[in-house]
């Protein structure tokens, strides 16, 4: 991977300072609630952040070796020479085989050293990994510290930040251990996306696709219309792009924090994804996987009269158009699909849920698809 940017220098966002650009969105959860702001070189703003914070000890930026070698020095430089004399730098290893409780182990006993106590704040500067392992941390450090989310991937500024979901993985599958903890504050700076690789944006567009798929036509059509931008990474777009998928992430979340039933909808393309994820062993990567998802379970939405199929072509074309697949590969078995699906641990009562689509922008939860279903519609993609 290249990584040539520095921190707030990141190539045309950050030089353009379109402050215009700047957005917000609310998360409300009474108590619980926070902002997430975005924009480009909102990096350059944390100390001014923090400090509306209030007191707290350090603070302790985590990171992987990737987003510290990219943002976290200057991060730490910028937060020094801004009043904050006590902050540390601790990282780990970059990569999904680093979220299990080894790495929120060793981070805790860092933290420990360093003298992180009750009061203490973790800034998670990262990836969707840095953000789960470090709201897991946090919310278990001492029994509960303060944490704050500064996601520098597309998908963790679209998706993961936001929420509260927290967790590591066991070697018997993802995310199996977690927690719910709501950060205090999301700072995500568009400005850093410009040296992610084209998979890790096409990752964030997928969860953006599924967005507008579920609950936003309108957004769905500016994914079609806009496609050049989108790709290039203009900050306008950019961040109408987050702001979007924060607002329906944050709407959905504040009237299901927990997942008792409403917050499934954001697993639209999901349920098949993970299994197709899984049976590749993790070796296509999860916004394919989703994409994947996406078509095979709005297949059965055509098939069951849900969805036009001048509608269906048009999720097929924004996903092509992204580079993003929309058959699973003949390598992967529909058995091991089948057996993964069955596995998934959203299953309940033995049921799976599959979040299906009633025309772009509307769903509906059904418990009855039939394995002969998933199985015609992973057949059909594959043509
Ligand atoms: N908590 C949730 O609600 C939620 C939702 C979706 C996904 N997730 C989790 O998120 C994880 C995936 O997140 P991810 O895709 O961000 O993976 P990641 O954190 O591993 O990041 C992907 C890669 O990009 C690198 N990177 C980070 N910022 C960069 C930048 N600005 N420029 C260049 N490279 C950069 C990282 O070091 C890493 O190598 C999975 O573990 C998944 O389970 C959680």
């Amino acid at each position: 991977m290249e990584h040539t940017a520095g921190f707030g220098k990141c190539n045309k966002v950050c030089e353009s300072e379109i402050e215009h650009v700047w957005e917000r969105v609310r998360v409300p959860l009474g108590q619980r609630s926070y902002d997430i702001r975005i924009g480009p070189g909102l990096l350059l703003e944390t100390p001014a952040y923090l400090r509306e914070l209030g007191e707290f000890t350090g603070p302790f930026v985590i990171t992987d070796t990737n987003a510290g070698d990219l943002v976290g020095h200057d991060l730490i430089s910028l937060l020094k020479q801004q009043g904050f004399g006590h902050t540390q730098l601790l990282s780990f290893e970059a990569g999904e085989q680093s979220k299990n409780m080894d790495t929120v182990v060793s981070l805790s006993r860092s933290l420990v050293g360093l003298g992180a106590d009750r009061n203490s704040l973790i800034v998670a500067l990262g990836g969707g990994v840095t953000g789960d392992i470090c709201g897991f941390l946090a919310s278990i450090y001492m029994r509960g510290v303060d944490f704050i989310q500064l996601p520098t991937t597309y998908l963790a500024q679209v998706d993961s930040s936001v929420g509260g979901k927290t967790g590591v993985d066991l070697p018997e599958g993802k995310n199996l251990l977690g927690t719910f903890a709501q950060p205090r504050l999301v700072l995500a700076d568009i400005g850093v996306l410009c040296t992610l690789p084209g998979q890790e944006i096409r990752n964030g567009i997928a969860e953006i696709v599924k967005y507008g798929m579920i609950k936003d036509r309108e957004l769905f059509q500016r994914l079609e219309d806009d496609w050049w931008n989108i790709i290039n990474l203009e900050p306008g777009v950019t961040a109408y792009l987050v702001r979007r998928s924060c607002e329906i992430k944050a709407e959905v979340v504040s009237k299901d924090e927990r997942e008792g039933g409403y917050r499934r909808v954001l697993n639209f393309g999901h349920t098949i994804g993970h299994a197709v994820e899984a049976a590749s062993m993790y070796t296509i990567a999860h916004g394919e996987a989703v994409a994947m998802g996406m078509a095979a379970v709005s297949k059965i939405s055509v098939s069951r009269g849900l969805l036009s199929g001048a509608e269906f072509d048009r999720l097929l074309g924004v996903l092509e158009r992204f580079e993003l697949p929309v058959t699973i590969p003949e390598g992967i078995g529909e058995e091991e699909v089948m057996e993964n699906l069955k596995r998934d641990k959203k299953v309940r009562d033995g049921r799976v849920h599959f979040v299906l689509v009633k025309g772009i922008g509307d769903t509906v939860i059904a418990d009855d698809v039939t394995e002969e279903e998933v199985l015609k519609a992973i057949r059909d993609s594959r043509g």
